[in-house]
């Protein structure tokens, strides 16, 4: 019984493999296959000796991979660490840190801290969305290119408004600058 439910996951895994695999990338922008994303995992577990209590490290690393923890995933984790399922997703929900949702390729983050307020991040984030077609309630593009986040502060209040494109700090931003930024990325994915 506890092989069929063990398979079912697994199936789970690679539909879900297949429908995110070959889109998706790592922090590094190293595009990874549905297969060598299924290896990394199994990888992951074995790293950390599949013990329960490297929960919290093998979900980063597997969220390093995904870009975020998939449900179906979270589940496969689960049979293999010979968890509750609630087990992981009460971790996976309690830190701010990971991310349920799928998130886009470039990741921008709009600090909305009481410097950069001051200094108009609202003016900046607002350019953001507009460009992209996002709102207060759709933080990711259609084309899973773009995620948008706010955050509290990102500790460069000196340089304040501060915007974080994927692991670049852009400080003194102003709504055009942020455009023109992303109209770069644009520029570079389409050629
Ligand atoms: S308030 Fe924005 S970096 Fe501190």
């Amino acid at each position: 019984m506890l092989f069929v439910i063990s398979l079912k996951a697994e199936e789970q895994f690679f539909k879900l493999n297949f429908l995110w695999g070959v889109t998706m990338t790592e922090t590094t922008g190293q595009v990874l296959t549905a297969v060598e994303k299924i290896e990394k995992v199994r990888e992951i577990l074995k790293e950390n000796e599949y013990k329960p209590s490297r929960l919290i490290p093998i979900l980063q690393a597997v969220q390093e991979v995904y870009r975020y923890l998939p449900k179906e995933v979270m589940n496969f984790v689960a049979e293999e660490l010979k968890i509750p399922a609630g087990k992981i997703y009460g971790v996976a929900t309690f830190y701010a840190h990971f991310s349920l949702d799928p998130k886009g390729k470039h990741l921008i983050r709009i600090c909305d801290g009481t410097a950069c307020h001051v200094r108009g991040s609202e003016p900046i984030l607002t350019a953001v969305r507009n460009k992209l077609g996002l709102t207060k309630t759709k933080s990711t593009t259609d084309d899973m290119l773009f995620t948008l986040e706010t955050v509290s502060c990102l500790g460069a209040c000196g340089l304040a408004p501060v915007m974080v494109v994927d692991e670049d700090v852009h400080g003194q931003m102003t709504p055009d600058k942020a455009v023109a930024l992303i109209d770069e990325i644009l520029k570079t994915e389409k050629a």
